[in-house]
This record gives structure tokens, C-alpha cells and sequence, in this order.
């Protein structure tokens, strides 16, 4: 592992160097890390004191035994949170699943013991480190705006389907709203299941993929555009193409935030637009690519628990600055028969609706056969609320390619 001076900034014609900061309140176990990972190694005793050191070239964290708690771990999230140039793998006294939970929806990488061999923190380090990414900016969110279109060499928009619940409708909206929007554009229009451990766009298409999301992680070094191009599955009936999401719910670990931000900015390279699945919860792949999104739609179902839901979930998005510009409510199953008032809702949640998805039993039978239902009931009324929301996202970007001349 290189030596790395936190406090000088590379020269840009290095290679990029890994460095490597422990982390842990007692010093007996520091220095008995500090040992066993070699000369190079930085030390820290609480997590917010390696930050501010940093100048943006990947830093992989090794956080000791002390840093196991709740508390701990909550500011570790914090801390990584918008952070590609920074990983964290967590040396803990035992591994309980109350301890392996929380890391991981910490955005910790890997949990390993301190008392296992040390080849296995080593070889954890390296893991995480070659999946970093130099920072440039202040983050993610600070990337230069997106063009549309790919036609003029431009970037394609990413428009990421979010919800804090789950059963809202995230996927049905998702997998209808990019087959619409995949026969209208001119570039190639691409669908990721970032749903990483339940994941179902594949089987709501219908789709038998060769490859997912985890051959797109495992070559993140070489990926470009044509690699990328040749890991997607082809919806035939609309042309659209799809990054699934990994087959088993375990490799869903293995992928972090850093990467799926990669994927997708490689994926807007050539694509006229990217609409992006996820699971209910916030973690750090969520917002990473709410980070690089143009478009967020958060999807509300009808009822108190959904809305309550959507209200922490908007908070949320909210304390993490992200523009309000970008959000779009879409209210599914919003129809007269559930007694619960739009107007009220929007009162609720001081957002508008950007498009209102009735309830209709032809979702749950399309959903069943794997065919979209804007292609097996386009007369429907939720097909129509699919085009009329296309329509708005669509609009939004010719009014931002006007805006930009
Ligand atoms: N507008 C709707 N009308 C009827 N059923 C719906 C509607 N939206 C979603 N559903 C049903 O709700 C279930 C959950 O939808 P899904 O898209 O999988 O939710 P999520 O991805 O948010 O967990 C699906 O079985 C789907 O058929
Ligand atoms: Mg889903």
C-alpha cells in the first residue's frame, strides 16, 4: 500500500496512489492495526478528524473495533455520503448481524474481525479501493450540468423512479415510463434495475438476461461505452434496453455507490435517457444517483402510511440539498374510490403533483404476463398518465435544450 500525504495534493500526472486511514478510539487496538496493515498507514482516532485531511484522491478507511456502535456508524454514513473518493471497510470485535446490518446501510464496504487473518483486511482494502474514484469537485451533485441528447454529442437524462416505500409502484412506473420514452427518442433509451437485492424490471419484461449490474462491477476499471453497450438486454417489443439487477440478492453488497454512478454516467454517454429502478430505502447507491439525476419522481401511493413515508422521505432529500427542482411527485392509485383528498395530499407534502397514475387492475395483470402495460392496454387510463408524464419529462428537456441555446 503507498505511503500518501493527506495534506499535499497530487500532482495529476501520478498514478493515483491508495491511501489507507485507520480509524479507532483505543490506542492499544490502533497501533496493533496500524501493525499489521504496514508502514503507510494514517491514524485517526474518530472518524470526523480524517475529512478534513483529505484532497480528494481515494482514501480507504479502516474503521477499528470502537467504531461498531450505531452512533459510530451514523456519522460514518454521513461522513462517506457523497464521498466516491472515499471507502470504508469495518475490523469488528465479532461478526453479529445486527453489526453487519448496520455497516453495510452505513455504506460501509466490507466487515471483517480483528481477529481474522490479516491478509483478508489487506485483500478488503485493496477491493474497496480499486472502486474508488478521484474526486474533483465539491461531489457528485457539483458535476457540470447535463446537456440532452445524444445526437449532438451531448449527455442523455437520467431520471431516477424513488420511493420510500415499498409496493408504491416504483417498478410498474419505472418499466412502462422508459418503454414509452424508449419509442420516442432518437438515442437508445436504457432501464437499470438498481432495485440491487429485489430487483424484478427483468421479470416484469419478461427478459432472460445473460448479464447484469454485476458484470458491469466486476470490469468498472475497463468500462466504456461499448462494453457497457454489449452487458444490456434488449426489450424487444420496444427497442428499450435494460441493466438488470443481479441475480442473487447477496452480490447487492458488492456494489456501491461509486460504481452505480459510474454505470450510469457511461450510460448517458450514448443514451438519449436513463431511467434508474431502486429499492425503498435511502442508501448510499440511492443517493448517489439521485446526485446525478436530472429528474427524481418519488412515487406516493394513496394511503396515511404512504404519505407519511413520502414526507420523511422528501425531508430527507431535503436536509441532503438536493434541488427541489428536481423532484416530480407522482401519485399512483389516485382515484376518487380511496377517499383521500389530492389537494390534501399536496397540501401535506407542499409539493404539486406532477402526474396523477389512476388504479387499474390491468397493472397487477400485466405485471403477472411481463408485458408493459402501455403495450397490452394502451387505451387504459394508467397508460394514458404514463404517456402524459413522458410527455412532461420530454417537454422539461426541450425546454432545457432551449434555455442552454
Ligand atoms: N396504479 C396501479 N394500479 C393497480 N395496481 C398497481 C398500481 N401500481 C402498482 N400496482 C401494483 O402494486 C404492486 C407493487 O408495484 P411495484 O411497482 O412492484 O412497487 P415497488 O417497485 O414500488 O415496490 C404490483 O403488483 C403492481 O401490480
Ligand atoms: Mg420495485
Amino acid at each position: 500500500m503507498a505511503a500518501f500525504d493527506f495534506n499535499e495534493t497530487q500532482p495529476p500526472s501520478q498514478p493515483v496512489q491508495l491511501a489507507v486511514a485507520v480509524v479507532e478510539e483505543i490506542a492499544a487496538v490502533r497501533v496493533d492495526l496500524e501493525e499489521r496493515l504496514g508502514p503507510g498507514v494514517t491514524s485517526f482516532e474518530r472518524i470526523e478528524d480524517v475529512l478534513p485531511r483529505l484532497n480528494g484522491s481515494p482514501v480507504v478507511v479502516v474503521l477499528g473495533p470502537s467504531c461498531s456502535s450505531a452512533d459510530v456508524l451514523a456519522t460514518v454514513e454521513r461522513s462517506l455520503n457523497g464521498r466516491p473518493d472515499v471507502g470504508a471497510v469495518l475490523v469488528a470485535d465479532e461478526l453479529s448481524t445486527t453489526v453487519l446490518q448496520l455497516a453495510l446501510r452505513s455504506g460501509v464496504k466490507d466487515v471483517l474481525t480483528l481477529q481474522g487473518d490479516t491478509l483478508q483486511i489487506v485483500e478488503a482494502i485493496e477491493r474497496v479501493g480499486s472502486g474508488l474514484s478521484t474526486r474533483t469537485g465539491p461531489g457528485p451533485a457539483a458535476a457540470a450540468p447535463a446537456t440532452i441528447g445524444s445526437d449532438d454529442g451531448g449527455l442523455g437524462r437520467v431520471t431516477t423512479v424513488f420511493s420510500t416505500k415499498g409496493g408504491s409502484g416504483k417498478s410498474v412506473l419505472a418499466t412502462n415510463l422508459a418503454v414509452v420514452l424508449a419509442e420516442r427518442a432518437e438515442g437508445p433509451v436504457c432501464l437499470v434495475d438498481a432495485d440491487l437485492q429485489f430487483g424484478d424490471v427483468a421479470v416484469m419484461m419478461k427478459l432472460a438476461p445473460t448479464h447484469t449490474i454485476v458484470d458491469a462491477v466486476s470490469s468498472i476499471e475497463q468500462l466504456d461505452t461499448s462494453l457497457l453497450e454489449s452487458l444490456l438486454s434488449t426489450h424487444q417489443a420496444s427497442g428499450l434496453r435494460v441493466l438488470p439487477a443481479p441475480l442473487e440478492p447477496a452480490f447487492a453488497d458488492q456494489i456501491g455507490a461509486a460504481e452505480m454512478v459510474k454505470i450510469v454516467e457511461v450510460l448517458r454517454r450514448f443514451c438519449s435517457h436513463v431511467v434508474i429502478d431502486t429499492p425503498a430505502y435511502f442508501n448510499d447507491v440511492v443517493l448517489g444517483l439521485v446526485e446525478v439525476s436530472d429528474d427524481v419522481l418519488l412515487v406516493a401511493g394513496m394511503d396515511i402510511p404512504n404519505i407519511k413515508n413520502v414526507k420523511i422521505g422528501l425531508q430527507t432529500l431535503r436536509l441532503l440539498n438536493t434541488p427541489m427542482e428536481k423532484l416530480r411527485l407522482i401519485l399512483n392509485r389516485a382515484n376518487s374510490k380511496v377517499k383521500l383528498d389530492i389537494g390534501g395530499v399536496e397540501r401535506t407534502l407542499q409539493v404539486t403533483a406532477d402526474a396523477l397514475i389512476p388504479s387499474d387492475v390491468v397493472v397487477p395483470q400485466s405485471v403477472n404476463k411481463g408485458v408493459p402495460f402501455v403495450h397490452s392496454h394502451p387505451k387504459s387510463g394508467v397508460a394514458k398518465a404514463v404517456r402524459a408524464l413522458a410527455d412532461k419529462l420530454t417537454d422539461s428537456e426541450a425546454e432545457s435544450r432551449r434555455k442552454r441555446g
